[in-house]
């Protein structure tokens, strides 16, 4: 009888280390679902700068000319990277190696990132590149800005000489013209520390 219940336990208990999973494997689970979830409200971020930005920046051409537009992006552009990080929480910036906003300079994680980036702004899916993971105990995302035609106006190798003008005047230390469209521009750069519980 004792010998009957101890084979009984032990055929549950081999039956549930079968089944169940371990805690190294419901770490790992949740692990999973955090990194899913974060690297949604990061993309679901890029993707409202990225939109924004396009509408004001199309906007400020059509009403003020290519010139005009570069003192209008000089203003929007911070002021809405500002209110996104004020909305979500996290930093929300834009980036690159070479940069027209001395303030947009990268720090290392950032480098290392627009580097990898720059080898492959697409994906095999042809989408823009990301770079994510957790350094210093913050989330980190980015994602790359491929340079396309409407770019070239400001940021390509033959700038007419009233924009040239208007970018030297607002950015005597610019770095950012010589382009051609499918090069990384930059990227979009999402960060917010784990300790805020996201
Ligand atoms: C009307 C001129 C103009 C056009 C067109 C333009 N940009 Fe810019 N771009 C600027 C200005 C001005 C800044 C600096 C904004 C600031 O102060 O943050 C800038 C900054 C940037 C930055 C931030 C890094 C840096 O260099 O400071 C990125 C990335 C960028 N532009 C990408 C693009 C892309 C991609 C396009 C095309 C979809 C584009 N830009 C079209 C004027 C322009």
């Amino acid at each position: 009888m004792v010998i009957r219940v101890l084979l009984l336990l032990l055929a549950g208990l081999a039956a549930g280390c079968a089944t169940a999973p371990g805690p190294a494997r419901v770490e790992d689970e949740a692990q999973r679902l955090d990194e899913a979830k974060r690297l949604a409200d990061a993309r679901a971020l890029a993707d409202r700068f990225q939109a924004e930005l396009m509408e004001a920046l199309q906007a400020a051409i059509a009403a003020d000319g290519t010139a005009g537009a570069v003192t209008a992006c000089s203003a929007i552009a911070p002021a809405l990277a500002e209110r996104l990080s004020e909305e979500s929480g996290a930093t929300v910036r834009r980036t690159a190696l070479r940069v027209r906003n001395p303030a947009s300079a990268p720090d290392a994680f950032e480098r290392g990132a627009l580097v990898r980036l720059a080898e492959a702004p697409l994906d095999a899916a042809g989408r823009p590149a990301e770079v994510h993971g957790v350094e210093a105990g913050r989330w980190r995302y980015l994602r790359a800005i491929p340079t396309r035609g409407v770019c070239l106006q400001c940021h390509g190798e033959a700038i007419a000489p009233d924009v040239r003008a208007a970018i030297a005047e607002a950015y005597p230390a610019d770095a950012a013209t010589g382009f051609r469209e499918g090069e990384l521009r930059g990227a979009f750069s999402i960060s917010w520390p784990l300790s805020s519980g996201r």
